[in-house]
């Protein structure tokens, strides 16, 4: 069994705990002890403790922003059989570089009931929010619900705003639920912004 590593200095903990560097903060005693045995340069332990906190900081905020994009589900691309889908793979393999988002292209899923259509949709949402994206799915009636809120209170401006600050928009289920004219033309008003 190895010896328990010696707490950080009351300063630097309190310095790392300022800066909210918790990772670092986590493992720098042992980080030390192993960089002392091993006679790291002090480069060398510099970098490894901010490569850790760097990696527990992505990892925080993507858990954030796949809580943020509300799937109703979780798919990935790995688990779409893409020969038994009407996609050619050429298209899929575009779709999947996520090249159109960052062109800020539309993309639009098309076919019967049931055919992998909310799938990809999500899929590559999935992939979009791991590549560092922030996005948000709705079903058309829940987003113009949303908007419908806005109108309430006069807010709509500002709830489309704030909608238009994600990288990708996903709005599935489009035709599922009849909209009436004040719906369609949030929706369009919703759609013209973007
Ligand atoms: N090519 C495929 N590869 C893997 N799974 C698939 C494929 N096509 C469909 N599925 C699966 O079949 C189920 C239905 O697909 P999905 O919900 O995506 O269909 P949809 O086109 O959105 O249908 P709807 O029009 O009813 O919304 C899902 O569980 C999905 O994962
Ligand atoms: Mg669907």
């Amino acid at each position: 069994m190895s010896a328990q590593a010696p707490e950080l200095a009351p300063d630097l903990l309190a310095g790392l705990r300022r800066l909210k560097l918790s990772t670092m903060r986590q493992i720098a005693p042992e980080l030390l002890v192993t960089a002392k045995t091993q006679r790291w340069a002090p480069e060398e332990f510099l970098r490894t403790l901010l490569a850790a906190e760097l990696e527990a900081r992505d990892a925080s905020n993507t858990r954030t922003r796949m809580k943020a994009a509300a799937f109703p589900v979780i798919k990935t691309l790995d688990e779409f059989d893409v020969a038994a889908s009407s996609i050619p793979q050429p298209t899929f393999d575009y779709l999947a570089s996520l090249e159109w988002i960052r062109a800020a292209e539309n993309l639009c899923i098309v076919g019967p009931a049931g055919t992998g259509k909310s799938h990809t949709l999500v899929a590559l949402g999935v992939a979009a929010v791991q590549a560092g994206h922030k996005v948000r799915y709705y079903t058309a009636a829940d987003l113009v619900d949303t908007l419908y809120r806005g109108l309430a209170d006069n807010s709509v401006a500002r709830v489309i705003d704030t909608l238009l600050r994600h990288d990708l928009i996903i709005l599935d289920e489009v035709g599922f639920a009849p909209l009436d004219d004040t719906g369609t033309q949030l929706l369009f008003r919703f759609i013209a912004a973007a």
